[in-house]
């Protein structure tokens, strides 16, 4: 069966699991044979918009950049990931319309959940203004108003998580129906 393109867009606060899921995502989808390409923020800005800060103006420089790419792969037929932060709704509603066939997992714990768990350190630097700008701290998050899937990483597992995007996915009918019904 041909592949369809498609991109997933995984949004969130730093911390909320947004490689996480992508990761189990990408993981399920490659062991069924898929073409899945992967934009990930902190990868990304290493390449293809490395210089850029993080000022609105350099979020939604990096936004556009990362949604051009995930354009080109999906009208190719790659299932594309795409993971970053994207803290501005009218950006990624604006990579959404330019896209069409677009998923956005909005990856939601609440802001004190992530500062606790502060993988990379980074909530505590921005405490002590040794970061500005950081998202949920001393910079905004605007919340998705109807992504088409949620995930509460707080209150619900990994393995929900993952199940419930690629429903969507097949819901959405990007992938075929058998997919997101198997166990994982
Ligand atoms: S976005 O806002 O432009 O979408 P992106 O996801 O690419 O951000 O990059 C966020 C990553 O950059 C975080 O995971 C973190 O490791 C790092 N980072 C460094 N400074 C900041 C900051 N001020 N705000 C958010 N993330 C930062």
């Amino acid at each position: 069966m041909k592949q369809c393109g498609v991109t997933v867009w995984f949004t969130g606060l730093s911390g909320a699991g947004k490689t996480t899921i992508r990761m189990a995502v990408e993981q399920e989808l490659r062991s069924q044979g898929y073409k899945v390409e992967v934009l990930d923020g902190d990868i990304v800005r290493q390449n293809l918009t490395k210089g850029l800060g993080f000022s609105k103006d350099d979020r939604d420089e990096n936004i556009r950049r990362i949604g051009f790419v995930a354009h080109l792969l999906t009208r190719n037929d790659v299932i594309v990931l795409v993971s970053a932060i994207s803290p501005y709704r009218t950006i990624r509603d604006e990579v959404r319309q330019k896209i069409g066939n677009f998923i956005e997992v909005y990856v939601n714990a609440p802001l004190e959940v992530c500062e606790q768990r502060d993988v990379k350190g980074l909530y505590k630097k921005a405490r002590a203004g040794e970061i500005k700008q950081f998202t949920g701290i001393d910079d905004p998050y605007e919340p998705p108003i109807s992504p088409e899937v949620e995930c509460k990483t707080d209150r619900e597992t990994l393995e929900d998580c993952t199940a419930q995007v690629l429903t969507a996915m097949r819901n959405f009918g990007y992938l075929p129906t058998n997919l997101a019904t198997r166990k994982i």
